[in-house]
C-alpha cells in the first residue's frame, strides 16, 4: 500500500540563490500530505526534485531502499513509473487533444491496446467531469478544464505516488469541492501517497493527515494535520488564518520589531480555534484504519494539550 517517501537534509539552490535547505520530512506510505508556503518558497522546485527533475546539492531522497538523488536516467525513469505528476501548468502538450494528452504515459510507459487504453483514459476523463471534451485542444478549453486534464493524466498509470502542483488554482468553489472530495476517494481507494501543494487554506485544513509549511528557505514545520492547526508557532498562524500580522510580508520578510508589535496586538482576538474536521471518503468507500496516522496524531495532540 502506497510507498514512502523519506527526504533527508535536502538542500537545493540555483547559482548562488539557496531555495532551501536541510528540508527532512517523511511522507508516510499512503497518507495524504500538503505543503504550504508563500509564492517563491520552493514548493513548485521540491516536487520537481521529488520525481528526479531537478538534482539536489546535499542530501538524499528514499524511495523503496534507493536514494533517487544518485541514480542513473534509466534507473530513474523506472523509478518515475511510481509517479502520477500533474505540474503547476499542467504542462499538456498544446498540438494534442485532450484523449491523446492523456493517453500518453499509458502508450509511452505501456504496452497496453488501444482498446485498453480508451476504456482507462474514458474512465479518468469521467472522472474530472471531461467527457465529451475529448477531442479539443488545451489551446481551446479554460484553465480549469486544463487543470482537470492534467490530472486526469496524473491518474492513468495508477501511481503509488502523487503529486499535485496546485491542482485547485483556477477553479472554482464547487469544483474545489468536488477535487477535494477526488482526493479523499482516491486515496482511500488506491492507496497511493499523496503532496499536495495548494494556497488553499480550507482544503489544507480538510484533506490531508499531514502539513508542512516552507518559509524562509527552510522547512518550519511538517507533521500531522492537528499540530499543525493547533500549533502556536507564528509563521504557521499567520500562513493557516491567511493574515498580514506576522513574520510573513509582501516581500518575504519583515521587521522583527514590526513583527513583535502586530503579534502583541493580536493576542486577545486570535484564540486557538477550534480543529476543521477531516473529509471523510463519499458513501460505500471504506478508510482503510491508518494505524501509524492515529498514533502519531494522539501524540501531537498530548504534546499540544
Ligand atoms: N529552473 C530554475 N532555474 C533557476 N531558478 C529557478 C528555477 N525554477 C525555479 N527557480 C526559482 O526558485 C524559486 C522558487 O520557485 P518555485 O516555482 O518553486 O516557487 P513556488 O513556491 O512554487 O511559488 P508559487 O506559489 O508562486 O508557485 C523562485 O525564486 C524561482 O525563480
Ligand atoms: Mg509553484
Amino acid at each position: 500500500m502506497g510507498v514512502e517517501i523519506c527526504v533527508e537534509g535536502l538542500t537545493k539552490s540555483f547559482g548562488h540563490q539557496v531555495i532551501w535547505q536541510d528540508v527532512s520530512l517523511t511522507l508516510p506510505a499512503g497518507e495524504v500530505s500538503v505543503m504550504l508556503g508563500p509564492s517563491g518558497t520552493g514548493k513548485s522546485v521540491f516536487l520537481k526534485t521529488l520525481v528526479g527533475l531537478l538534482k539536489p546539492e546535499r542530501g538524499s531522497i528514499t524511495i523503496q531502499g534507493r536514494d533517487i538523488t544518485r541514480l542513473r536516467e534509466h534507473d530513474l525513469y523506472e523509478v518515475r513509473k511510481l509517479f502520477g505528476v500533474l505540474f503547476q501548468d499542467g504542462a499538456l502538450f498544446g498540438s494534442m487533444n485532450l484523449y491523446d494528452n492523456i493517453a500518453f504515459p499509458l502508450r509511452e510507459h505501456t504496452r497496453k491496446s488501444e482498446s485498453d487504453i480508451r476504456r482507462i483514459v474514458l474512465e479518468k476523463m469521467d472522472m474530472v467531469g471531461l467527457i465529451g471534451a475529448e477531442g479539443k485542444l488545451p489551446g481551446e478549453i479554460s484553465g480549469g478544464m486544463r487543470k482537470r486534464a492534467g490530472l486526469a493524466r496524473a491518474l492513468v498509470l495508477d501511481p503509488e505516488i502523487i503529486l499535485f502542483d496546485e491542482p485547485d488554482s483556477g477553479l472554482d468553489p464547487v469544483r474545489v469541492a468536488y477535487l477535494n472530495q477526488l482526493i479523499v476517494d482516491l486515496n482511500a481507494q488506491i492507496d497511493a501517497t499523496f503532496l499536495i501543494v495548494t494556497h488553499d487554506i480550507a482544503s489544507a485544513r480538510q484533506v490531508p493527515d499531514n502539513i508542512g509549511l516552507l518559509f524562509r528557505r527552510e522547512l518550519v514545520m511538517f507533521g500531522p494535520r492537528e499540530e499543525l492547526l493547533t500549533s502556536g508557532e507564528p509563521v504557521v498562524r499567520q500562513f493557516l488564518n491567511g493574515r498580514m500580522q506576522g513574520p510573513i510580508g509582501m516581500a518575504e520578510e519583515k521587521d522583527a520589531a514590526q513583527v513583535e508589535q502586530e503579534l502583541a496586538a493580536l493576542v486577545d482576538r486570535a484564540p486557538v480555534e477550534e480543529l476543521t474536521p477531516r473529509l471523510l471518503p463519499g458513501p460505500g468507500i471504506p478508510r482503510p484504519p491508518r494505524w501509524e496516522a492515529i498514533a502519531r496524531r494522539e501524540a501531537a495532540l498530548r504534546a499540544n494539550a
